[in-house]
C-alpha cells in the first residue's frame, strides 16, 4: 500500500482522501483551515455529497486517514502527494492559482525524501512547469531532484463523486517521468483492478453498463488538456441540445424524443443531451472560460466554445421569456422556483441557474419564492425567499418553475400543487416531469423545446 498525502480538503480533496483510504492506502490530509480540519477528523463533511460522511467516518475509523495542518508531518508521512486545492476563476476567466502557489510554498521546504506530486486540481495547460519551479524555489533548490510531477485530472461529478472515484471510466496520468507514473499507477491499482472490498452500506451503486476503468498514460500537457476538452465537450453537448430545443419549439417537435432518437446512435451517445435551463456549477463555466483564455494567449480563435457559452447564457433568459409570454407583465406576479442547487444531489449554488433566473424575475417586479431539498438559504441580493416546503413556496403562485430535477419533485403531488397555486402554469425547466400528469392535474405544462400540454378536458381548471 502507498503512503499518500492529499493537500486541500475541499470537495475533490475530501473525496480523494477518503476514497484512497477506503481502498487501503495510508492517507494524511493537509488542511490549514482549523474548523474544516477538526470537523472532517470528527467525520463531519461541511458540504452535501451523498455517501461521503459514511465513507469518511469509515476511513478515519480504520486509522488509514488522518488530518494535519503541519506540512512537515504531511511530507514526512507520504511519498505521493495529491494537490487538490481550489483553482477558481480569476481575471478574464483565467484560473486563479493563488491557493496552489501558497500550498507549494509551504510544502517545498519540507521535502526530505523523494515525492511524486500529482496535480488533481484543474490547472491551465502548462501549469506543471510552474509547479516544478515553485517547488524548486521553495525547496531551496536541493542538489538531487526531490520530486516529480504527474497530472491526474479528476472527472468526479458532484452528487455522484464517490461512485465516479471508485468506478471511473478512465484514469489519466500524464508525466515525462515513467517511474513517477508507475508510483501513481500503484496508488490507483486497487481501483484499476477493482480489488477492494467496501461494506455494502458504504459502497455506492455501480452503473449497470460499466466496462471497468481504462488507464491512459500521456504527456503532462496532454493530460491537462484532456480535462479541459472533456468538460468543454460535455458543455458543448448540452448547448447543442439547447439549440436543438429552440428549433424544436418552432417546428413543433419534442427535443426530449429527438435526444433519444440521436442518442441511440452509438457514435453520438445519449448522455448530456438534456435540454433545459442550461449548465451551471463550478466546473463547466470555469473550465470553458479558462480554455478560451488559454487559446487567446496563443491568438487562436475559439468560435465553437464562444458559441457554447453564448447559448448557455441565453438559455437562462428562455425561462423568463416564457413566463412573460404566458403571464405578460411579471410585476406583482408570484413565481415559485423548485430547486436552487445547480444540479440534484448537491447543495452547491455556484453559477446555479436558479439564482440568476430568480434575480432577473425579482428585477422585473415578481415575488420569487423557492424551495430546495438541501439548500435553505441564498444570497439576499437575489431577491429570492426560501421556504422549507415546496407547497409553501408554491402557495398562491401564478407559475411554478422546475429548475433542478431533484427526485422529490418528480414524485410531487401535482393535484396538491394545483390546489395551492393561484395560477396554472408549470414551467418545466429540465423537461423532467410527465407532461400528461401535469395536464391531468389541471395545470398547463410548458417545457423547453417540447409542445405545451394544456389542462386535460374535464380536469379542474382556473384562470391565470
Ligand atoms: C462536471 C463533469 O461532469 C465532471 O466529469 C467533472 O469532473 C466536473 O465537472 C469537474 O470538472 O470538476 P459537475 O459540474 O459536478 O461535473 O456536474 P455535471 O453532472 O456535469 O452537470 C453540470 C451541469 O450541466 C449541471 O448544471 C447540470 O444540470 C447540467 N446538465 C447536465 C444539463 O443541463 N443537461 C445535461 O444533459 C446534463
Amino acid at each position: 500500500m502507498s503512503r499518500v498525502c492529499v493537500v486541500g480538503s475541499g470537495y475533490v480533496g475530501t473525496v480523494v482522501a477518503a476514497g484512497l483510504a477506503a481502498v487501503g492506502h495510508d492517507v494524511v490530509a493537509l488542511e490549514s483551515d482549523d474548523d474544516k480540519r477538526s470537523s472532517l477528523q470528527a467525520g463531519d463533511v461541511p458540504f452535501y455529497e451523498p455517501g461521503l460522511p459514511d465513507l469518511l467516518r469509515a476511513a478515519v475509523g480504520s486509522g488509514r486517514l488522518r488530518f494535519t495542518d503541519s506540512p512537515a508531518d504531511a511530507m514526512d508521512s507520504s511519498d505521493v502527494v495529491f494537490l487538490s486545492v481550489g483553482t477558481p476563476s480569476g481575471e478574464n476567466g483565467r484560473a486563479d492559482l493563488t491557493a496552489l502557489g501558497a500550498a507549494l510554498a509551504s510544502i517545498g521546504p519540507e521535502l526530505r525524501h523523494h515525492h511524486v506530486f500529482v496535480t488533481k486540481s484543474t490547472v491551465p495547460i502548462g501549469t506543471h512547469g510552474w509547479v516544478e519551479i515553485m517547488l524548486e524555489q521553495a525547496s531551496n533548490g536541493g542538489t538531487a531532484p526531490l520530486f516529480a510531477v504527474v497530472s491526474n485530472p479528476e472527472f468526479l461529478r458532484e452528487g455522484t463523486a464517490i461512485g465516479d472515484f471508485l468506478y471511473p471510466d478512465r484514469v489519466v496520468l500524464g508525466s515525462d517521468d515513467p517511474a513517477a507514473m508507475d508510483a501513481v499507477e500503484r496508488v490507483y491499482a486497487p481501483i484499476l483492478e477493482q480489488a477492494f472490498d467496501l461494506p455494502g452500506s458504504i459502497a455506492p451503486r455501480r452503473e449497470d453498463r460499466w466496462d471497468g476503468p481504462t488507464l491512459l498514460r500521456t504527456s503532462l500537457a496532454t493530460a491537462e488538456m484532456i480535462k479541459y476538452a472533456a468538460n468543454a465537450f460535455l458543455a458543448t453537448k448540452i448547448s447543442f441540445a439547447n439549440e436543438m430545443a429552440g428549433i424544436c419549439e418552432r417546428v413543433g417537435a419534442d427535443v426530449t424524443e429527438v435526444a433519444v432518437g440521436i442518442g441511440l446512435d452509438q457514435r453520438i451517445g445519449g448522455h448530456f443531451l438534456n435540454a433545459g435551463v442550461g449548465w451551471g456549477g463550478s466546473c463547466f463555466g470555469k473550465d470553458v472560460s479558462a480554455l478560451i483564455a488559454t487559446a487567446k494567449d496563443f491568438g487562436f480563435p475559439t468560435r465553437m466554445l464562444d458559441a457554447v457559452v453564448d447559448v448557455n447564457r441565453a438559455q437562462r433568459s428562455v425561462v423568463v421569456e416564457k413566463l412573460q409570454r404566458h403571464l405578460h407583465s411579471l410585476m406583482g406576479r408570484r413565481i415559485a422556483l423548485l430547486g436552487l442547487a445547480f444540479k440534484p444531489g448537491t447543495d452547491d449554488l455556484r453559477d446555479a441557474p436558479a439564482l440568476e433566473i430568480g434575480r432577473r424575475l425579482a428585477q422585473l417586479g415578481a415575488r420569487v419564492h423557492a424551495h430546495d431539498p438541501v439548500v435553505t438559504a441564498v444570497p439576499a441580493d437575489t431577491g429570492i425567499s426560501v421556504f422549507l416546503d415546496p407547497f409553501e413556496a408554491a402557495a398562491s403562485a401564478d407559475a411554478v418553475v422546475l429548475v433542478t430535477e431533484w427526485d422529490e419533485y418528480l414524485d410531487l403531488d401535482l393535484d396538491k400543487l394545483a390546489r395551492v397555486m393561484r395560477g396554472h402554469l408549470l414551467l418545466d425547466g429540465r423537461n423532467a416531469l410527465d407532461r400528461a400528469a401535469v395536464a391531468g392535474a389541471g395545470l398547463t405544462y410548458v417545457g423547453i423545446g417540447r409542445p405545451t400540454a394544456q389542462p386535460r378536458t374535464g380536469a379542474f381548471s382556473r384562470g391565470a
